[in-house]
């Protein structure tokens, strides 16, 4: 367990600094913030920090500018779009690595919020550099990681300062991330179901390899099937097949007998294309010249009566191409049937990235129990791996 923001007294984190690292790493569109679910998300742990009289000094990456300024990854729309959620101005660091940014932090108002520039625009983010870490510590009284998104990546603002300022602790985000995430790998409520999709396998190994002693069954869609088609000898038409990971697959399915679940039917086509024609054959009948581009009815019906019966549900991975309509279907399935397993009473929980874009699309993001705001990080926490963001906090003290 690690410190959590509320444990610090009220009285003493008054007029402090507090250096919070968040992850506004958000789509830009035209100069404006395209999808500000990352920034709302970390409102209150911002919140409950103004209300107690601390300075907020905020701490981001945005995109992979590659150690150099580029201003088409500037964090100043990130600034503007905060500015509507708090209602109050937020002063922009352009160099926080700068004297002059030290002194515009110790100016800030009891309650005041800056935003410093995108962190990645210096060499050493990424090499978790000591220096640029210290450069980063100038600008706080104590360290708040609120960013779960970049809590696998060992950088500058989310590792090595937490080692420089003290004391540094979770921010409330974090610490949901940490809680939905962790009760369902070591507490689940039975059946324990993950419904696994996406692409490739490639991607998908470790966190099938590592849920497979934990779960009652992994229910498998997306593209990926397709392999563990071949690996069966089963017909696969055009469809994407990584064939050297045939093998894998097969020892896959050897190992997990009959908890790993896959399509029993398919919506094939000859092109991806929006509203081209398509047919629903037998999995493993996929005809020569067509791929699978979405799961089948059967399969959504199938898929839906499981994820009604469980305890906790776990999703990560589209069913089939669900930004090309009519290969979105079977992705919505689980999604209506994940808000309809949460209205029983079932624990529900989306991992980031598409699923939960597939989640948003469908309006459905707060009829699940949680969807983590970290692609690559609840997948990194899911496998068992350790969060460098995470490890490098401060431990909580023994109750
Ligand atoms: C994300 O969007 O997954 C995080 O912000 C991490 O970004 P990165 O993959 O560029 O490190």
């Amino acid at each position: 367990m690690k410190r959590t923001l509320a444990s610090l007294e009220p009285a003493w984190v008054e007029g402090k600094r507090a250096l919070v690292r968040v992850d506004f790493n958000v789509p830009l569109a035209g100069g404006a913030v395209a999808d500000d679910t990352r920034i709302r998300a970390a409102l209150p742990t911002i919140r409950w920090l103004r209300d107690r009289g601390a300075r907020v000094v905020l701490l981001s990456h945005l995109g992979r500018p590659g150690g150099r300024p580029d201003p088409a990854q500037s964090l100043r729309p990130v600034a503007s779009a905060l500015e509507g959620h708090l209602g109050i101005p937020v002063a922009f660091l352009a160099d926080p690595t700068s004297d002059e940014a030290v002194a515009a932090t110790r100016r800030l108002p009891r309650g005041g919020v800056a935003l410093a520039e995108n962190t990645r625009f210096h060499a050493g983010e990424e090499r978790d550099d000591p220096d640029l870490a210290a450069r980063f510590a100038r600008l706080g009284d104590f360290f708040v990681n609120d960013a779960f998104g970049s809590a696998h990546r060992a950088h500058a603002s989310t590792a090595a300062v937490a080692a420089l300022l003290k004391p540094a602790v979770s921010g409330f985000l974090m610490e949901q991330e940490l809680a939905w995430l962790g009760r369902a790998l070591e507490a689940p409520k039975r059946p324990f179901v993950a419904v696994m999709g996406g692409a490739k396998i490639s991607g998908k190994i470790d966190l099938i390899e590592s849920l497979l002693p934990k779960v009652d069954a992994i229910l498998v869609g997306g593209a990926m099937a397709c392999t563990f088609f071949r690996a069966q000898g089963l017909e696969t038409g055009t469809s994407l097949v990584e064939p050297d990971r045939v093998a894998l697959a097969s020892a896959l399915l050897d190992r997990a007998g009959p908890r790993l679940v896959l399509p029993s039917d398919a919506v094939v086509a000859t092109a991806l294309e929006p509203n081209i024609t398509t047919q629903v054959v037998p999995s493993g009948r996929i005809p020569a010249g067509w791929a699978m581009y979405d799961v089948g009815p059967r399969t959504v019906l199938a898929f839906a009566d499981r994820i009604a019966a469980a305890g906790t549900v776990l999703w990560n991975g589209p069913m089939g191409v669900f930004e090309t309509p009519p290969f979105d279907q079977g992705t919505l399935g689980v999604a209506h049937a994940m808000a309809e397993a949460t209205r029983g009473g079932a624990v529900t929980v989306v991992g980031g990235g598409d699923s939960a874009a597939a989640l948003a699309a469908a309006g459905l993001e707060g009829a699940v129990s949680h969807v983590s705001t970290g692609g690559g990080a609840s997948l990194e926490f899911l496998e068992g791996r350790d969060l460098p963001g995470v490890s490098a906090l401060d431990d909580a003290p023994p109750s």
